[in-house]
């Protein structure tokens, strides 16, 4: 099956998973499944349950700005939440929205099979990495071995868009992280990653 399909698939599987908490509209990803970049949000907010697409905000018009001002188009790269459906009130995701998202999140990272992970803010980034904080680890790329799998997952945390139209320090390590991003996928790309 082509990954188009097994996303479609996955996606169908999530609509119908009546355990889920949230009842709002499933956001599940948008952009090319043989994308290199894959970018991680956390919640789906208002906007983006109105128009039922992730990062259409204000926190997204950033993100997309940036990817653009890379050369990149927004539909070459993957965009997704780990929490596909707006939690009440914008509040931040329960550790239990992000628990009963997180397989379905997994199987997506799965298919996709990305050469680079970029979590979008802590909540994203405590997924892979659960120790890193993410004032001292944005901008840095890591190698993640995922749930004992064969396969070296290659992540770099940034700043969540919200928290740099925040402050000025935010923004500015916001715009390096994405400069380096290039760079980075370089790099990855000259790793040839050992299978363990
Ligand atoms: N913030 C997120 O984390 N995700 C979105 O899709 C929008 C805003």
């Amino acid at each position: 099956m082509d990954k188009a399909s097994a996303l479609k698939k996955l996606e169908q599987e999530i609509i119908h998973d009546n355990n889920l908490p949230l009842g709002t509209n499933l956001i599940f990803g948008e952009g090319n499944p043989n994308c290199d970049v894959l970018f991680i949000g956390e919640a789906p907010g208002a906007v983006e349950d109105q128009q039922i697409r992730p990062f259409v905000g204000r926190s997204g018009q950033l993100l997309r700005k940036h990817i653009r001002e890379l050369g990149w188009k927004e539909e070459d790269v993957y965009i997704t939440n780990i929490v596909k459906r707006r939690p009440p009130e914008n509040r931040d995701p329960l550790p239990e929205e992000i628990t009963a998202y997180k397989p379905y999140l997994t199987r997506q990272i799965e298919i996709i099979n990305p050469k680079i992970i970029v979590p979008l803010g802590r909540f994203s980034m405590n997924y892979f990495l659960p120790d890193a904080k993410i004032s001292r680890d944005q901008g840095h790329l890591f190698e993640v071995v995922f749930h004992g799998k064969t396969r070296i997952w290659h992540v770099a945390p940034m700043f969540h868009p919200a928290a740099a139209l925040r402050g000025t320090t935010a923004m500015k390590a916001f715009g390096e992280g994405f400069k380096n991003l290039p760079n980075m996928l370089k790099k990855v790309e000259e790793i040839k990653s050992p299978v363990l």
